[in-house]
């Protein structure tokens, strides 16, 4: 296959794209901004997240993929097309493309995406649920004939996917993830310290101290808020452990829907996964101690995919090499046959 192979995560928070032979090559926030006035574009990416906390009145950011639903498809498809010129722009060959989409889509919103890809030159495109990508992307031999179940936790969902024989069995969406973790630490701050926070200081605080189970030494950090009765600035300082407690909630909410996962699960496939184990992968596997929670809460063994944030976007990479097995099970659109029809 000639041409730039491009594996490409559409993520909540994050737009991946890793390039066969270079790596990562872009990691961009899923965000566009537009001029109030005048609605001519300002900025994609990362650059048009910053530029919100400059200019807040006369720019509008939109940011199209929450809790892994795309609400605004058209804006969606314009961040993509976007980030892949910046990808491709010196491409000689048409690049070859496989995205890494919500498992939830329907076919018409892959057709959506597929339809912006070939706006960008794409040669071949294809999509795969994000599940299988990530699986590919940890390095799980995801074809053999044994169960493994991978939990993927972005910023807007946690993907449980039982996979066995390169497919997805047993597969359960919840909306509990990385920024659900930021709102419950400034709801926790409100309640029990009477401070109010920001979505941008609670994720720094999760980033920086956050943790799913106690640390080894208990950690602290300064943050700036607003003192919920006198309605002043504050600057005060937040443990590790007031963190945790207030994660935890949210923790267990991911344990019960992965033992939900496990009922359903055939006794031959829960054997499998009793022996393998759980995988963890996307940017919210990186929060301290989630295994070791996980692991005390199911009773399996739990262990973080390397490079968990990036996982998706390199196995959409991998995937390249098998494209044409990907087109025998329905996942390819030829684009220049079905531009002729
Ligand atoms: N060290 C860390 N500790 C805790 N959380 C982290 C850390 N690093 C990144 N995250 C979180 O990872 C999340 C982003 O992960 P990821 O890029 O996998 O999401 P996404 O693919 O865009 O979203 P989704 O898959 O839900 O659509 C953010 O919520 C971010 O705060
Ligand atoms: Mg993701």
């Amino acid at each position: 296959m000639l041409g730039m192979k491009v594996g490409l995560d559409l993520g909540s928070s994050a737009i991946t794209a890793y390039v066969a032979g270079k790596g990562i090559v872009l990691c961009e926030a899923n965000a566009i901004c537009y001029d109030a006035n005048s609605g001519d574009v300002l900025a994609v990416g990362s650059e048009a997240l910053a530029m919100l906390s400059r200019t807040p009145e006369t720019v509008s950011l939109v940011q199209p993929m929450r809790g892994g639903v795309i609400s605004d498809f058209s804006v969606q498809c314009e961040i993509m097309t976007a980030l892949l010129q910046r990808v491709c722009h010196n491409a000689v060959l048409r690049p070859n493309l496989i995205i890494s989409v919500p498992s939830g889509l329907t076919k018409l919103e892959r057709r959506t995406i597929l339809d912006a890809a070939a706006v960008c030159g794409a040669a071949r495109v294809s999509v795969l649920d994000a599940p299988i990508a990530s699986a590919l992307g940890a390095g799980i031999p995801i074809e053999e004939p044994r169960g493994v179940l991978v939990i993927d936790i972005g910023a807007g969902t946690c993907d449980i996917a039982a996979i066995t024989m390169g497919t997805v069995a047993f597969c359960r969406s919840i909306p509990i993830a990385g920024d659900d973790f930021d709102e419950t630490i400034c709801q926790y701050l409100r309640q029990k310290r009477g401070v109010e926070i920001g979505l941008p200081t609670a994720q720094r605080l999760k980033h920086q101290i956050g943790c799913a189970a106690p640390r080894e030494e208990e950690f602290e950090a300064a943050a700036n808020g607003k003192d919920t009765i006198r309605q002043m600035p504050l600057q005060f300082f937040v443990t590790s452990t007031e963190l945790c407690e207030a994660i935890a909630p949210r923790i267990d909410a991911i344990a019960q829907a992965v033992l939900g996962v496990l009922e359903d699960v055939p006794a031959e496939l829960f054997a499998d996964i009793c022996e393998t184990g759980i995988v963890l992968c996307g940017g919210s596997s990186a929060l301290y101690g989630l295994d070791a929670a996980l692991c005390e809460k199911l009773r399996l063994p739990v262990r973080v995919a390397p490079d968990g944030a990036h996982c998706a976007a390199k196995g959409a990479g991998y995937a390249l090499k098998d494209i044409d097995r990907l087109e025998d099970d329905g996942y390819l659109f030829r684009l220049k046959e079905r531009n002729k029809t």
